[in-house]
């Protein structure tokens, strides 16, 4: 026989493999389907179809071809952990994968984290049963996900005695359905699972049927070319610091989702803007790389050391780039039980990066298995779809669902389970992105000094820091800034104290004090800290009444990890996130001593 199955380590994975997702409503029959194509294929290995017969007659089982897929699943989560059916299969053509999800949920994970990329589905559907609510849901979620290669199964047809009226039918409801979607099927093929008609041989009993059987079918899909060109795009995954002595070179981890990357190209990490060139490409027990391509997971060193954390995106910066924001239009699927309701804080995770969000409004849902829409719905239900509009904690960098798929799908995750997944499809304004452009240029125009961060601190014996003083009129916050300032440099530290009218005076002369200009006082306040920061220093500010909302702001052009907030007073007025509270500056020493253990247990200094 032309195919044989392999198991995961055996087949290589190369470009030729087709990737297979089999969808479609409970018990319509997809573990069956697939198990008659190895079984009839002679793929199974050697004896293994006799073998679960054999435990069927012992355990007075019927025999079901889905046990087939069920024995190669639990054959595999012995040696890794999955938790979807993976099954390899080769034919003399090519090599497939066919992954076999048990429901919505895995469906979506699998799909959105990137744990397999569908090249094209099967949709199974039960001839007696014909469409039910999950053939639709599943539908819908291939076209979210922009899985638009669907060839429809009708299978059982041995349960309506091959009827070809019936099967026409069937077609005629699936197509009207599935075009609503988007979705034109490559073909429709009626199969019986269970006695094997049109899985590998054709059959008379459907002789009617003039297109192919399901291998021929399978053999025939042409798998869609990536488009030349595609921009490079790798979600940092880690940063890994050699520890070696002397050694200070970090090592930024990730896969390659699309493009390639050499030696010598300057990249950018988004949404910081940070950027500068490849040194060495690292691959795990592999000799270096000088190129890169999609697939790859590998290390990058640098030519300069940025400062960037998982969750950044890695591109060509001769490429597109991609969208930076904290507010974006979504489509999203609702799965889990509890509804997806306004306010509530809910974790996003796109790539590699992963932010609290809330939803800002919605502004229509979609019941998936009628397509009934609803305008101005407070929440999101299970099994529903929703346009709206998402807010987040703060920025992540993706592409449009239009531009790039693979970079614009997220799962909202809810109390530690995957409630829902979505696209984006817009970025969109918020108060400070004209800030952040701003910032995102100044980094990528950034001239970095050639003494690294680590030598510098090493040589002042701390790292930089910004001490921001806040709180009312008169509660002490210039006394302790210039006697935090004193104890400090008392103390052999690079600290420098100033408060926000050295600046209004001189460096803002010329816009004027009033309200209107927050935004940009605090901009120009946020890159004067910013650049006394990269000097080394301990910078420490005063400034009366600070919100959470200038906080968010500063921390657009200041790395937020390197802001401590004191605040002084017995009472809180604003609703500012303090990381000290100094009630009264009448003990000084007490209030100093607070401020320096507030330091070294963020890590600035060590005693
Ligand atoms: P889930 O994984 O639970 O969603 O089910 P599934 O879609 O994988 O269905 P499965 O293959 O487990 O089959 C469900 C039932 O339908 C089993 O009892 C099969 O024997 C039966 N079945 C599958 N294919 C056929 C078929 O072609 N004809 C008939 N008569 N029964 C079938
Ligand atoms: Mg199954």
């Amino acid at each position: 026989m032309l195919c044989k199955a392999r198991k995961d380590k055996q087949v290589k994975m190369n470009k030729k493999t087709l990737n297979i997702v089999i969808v479609g409503h409970v018990d319509h029959g997809k573990s069956t389907v697939l198990g008659r194509l190895l079984s009839d294929t002679g793929s199974l290995g050697k004896g293994r179809l006799k073998q679960v017969k054999v435990n069927c007659e012992k355990n007075s089982k019927l025999f079901e071809y889905a046990f087939l897929i069920d024995a190669l699943k639990d054959e595999q989560s012995q040696g890794i952990t999955i938790d979807t059916a993976r099954v390899f299969f080769k034919t003399r053509k090519r090599n497939y994968l066919f992954l076999d999800a048990p429901g919505h949920i895995e469906f979506l994970k699998n799909m959105v984290t990137g744990a397999s990329k569908a090249d094209v589905a099967l949709l199974i559907i039960d001839a007696n049963e014909r469409v039910q609510e999950n053939t639709k849901r599943h539908a819908f979620l291939l076209s979210m996900l922009g899985i638009n290669n669907v060839a429809v199964i009708i299978n059982k047809m041995d349960l309506i005695s091959y009827d070809r009226k019936a099967f026409k039918e069937i077609v005629a409801d699936c197509r009207s359905f599935l075009s609503a979607i988007d979705i034109e099927p490559l073909s429709f093929i009626p199969v019986s699972g269970i006695k094997g008609d049109n899985i590998v041989e054709r059959s008379d009993r459907l002789n009617w049927h003039k297109g192919d059987t399901l291998l021929g079918a399978i053999e025939s899909f042409v798998k869609k070319k990536d488009p030349l060109n595609k921009p490079f795009r790798m979600p940092v995954q880690d940063v890994y610091k050699f520890t070696n002595f002397n050694d200070n070179r970090r090592i930024v981890a990730g896969s390659v989702i699309s493009g390639d990357i050499k030696v010598g190209d300057e990249i950018a990490f988004y949404p910081s803007g940070k950027k500068a060139n490849v040194k060495s490409i690292e691959v795990f027990n592999s000799p270096k790389h000088v190129k890169a391509i999609t697939g790859e997971a590998i290390g990058i060193t640098l030519t300069e050391q940025l400062y960037i954390k998982r969750g950044e995106m890695a591109i060509s910066s001769q490429e597109p780039f991609p969208q930076a924001a904290t507010r974006v239009r979504a489509s999203l699927f609702w799965l889990s039980k509890k509804p997806m309701v306004k306010g509530k804080d809910y974790i996003f995770k796109l790539g590699t990066s992963r932010v609290l969000a809330k939803i800002e409004t919605i502004s229509k849902t979609m019941n998936t298995s009628d397509l009934s829409e609803a305008r101005l719905a407070k929440s999101i239900d299970k099994n529903y779809m929703a346009e709206c509009i998402l807010q987040l904690a703060s920025p992540i960098a993706f592409d449009l669902t239009q531009d790039f798929l693979e970079t614009s799908r997220f799962v909202i995750v809810d109390d530690y389970h995957i409630g829902g997944g979505g696209i984006v499809l817009e970025a969109l304004e918020d108060k400070n992105s004209a800030m952040r452009n701003k910032v995102v240029l100044r980094n990528y125009k950034w001239i970095k000094s050639m003494i690294p961060r680590s030598q510098r601190e090493e040589k002042y014996g701390h790292s930089s820091a910004l001490v921001f003083i806040t709180g009312n009129q008169n509660s002490g916050r210039k006394a302790l800034a210039r006697a935090l300032e004193q104890s400090l440099f008392n103390k052999g530290r690079l600290a420098y104290f100033f408060g926000i009218g050295n600046l209004l005076y001189g460096l803002d002369s010329d816009i004027k004090t009033d309200g209107k200009n927050r935004q940009e006082h605090l901009r120009r306040l946020s890159e004067v800290s910013h650049l006394m920061l990269e000097a080394g220093m301990i910078l420490i500010v005063t400034a009366i009444n600070l919100s959470q909302e200038d906080i968010r702001l500063i921390n657009v052009a200041v790395e937020p990890e390197k802001i401590e907030i004191i605040w002084v007073g017995k009472k809180l007025t604003t609703n500012i996130e303090y990381d000290l509270k100094v009630d009264s500056v009448k003990n000084m020493d007490k209030a100093i001593k607070a401020a320096n253990n507030l330091l070294i247990e963020k890590g600035t200094f060590k005693s």
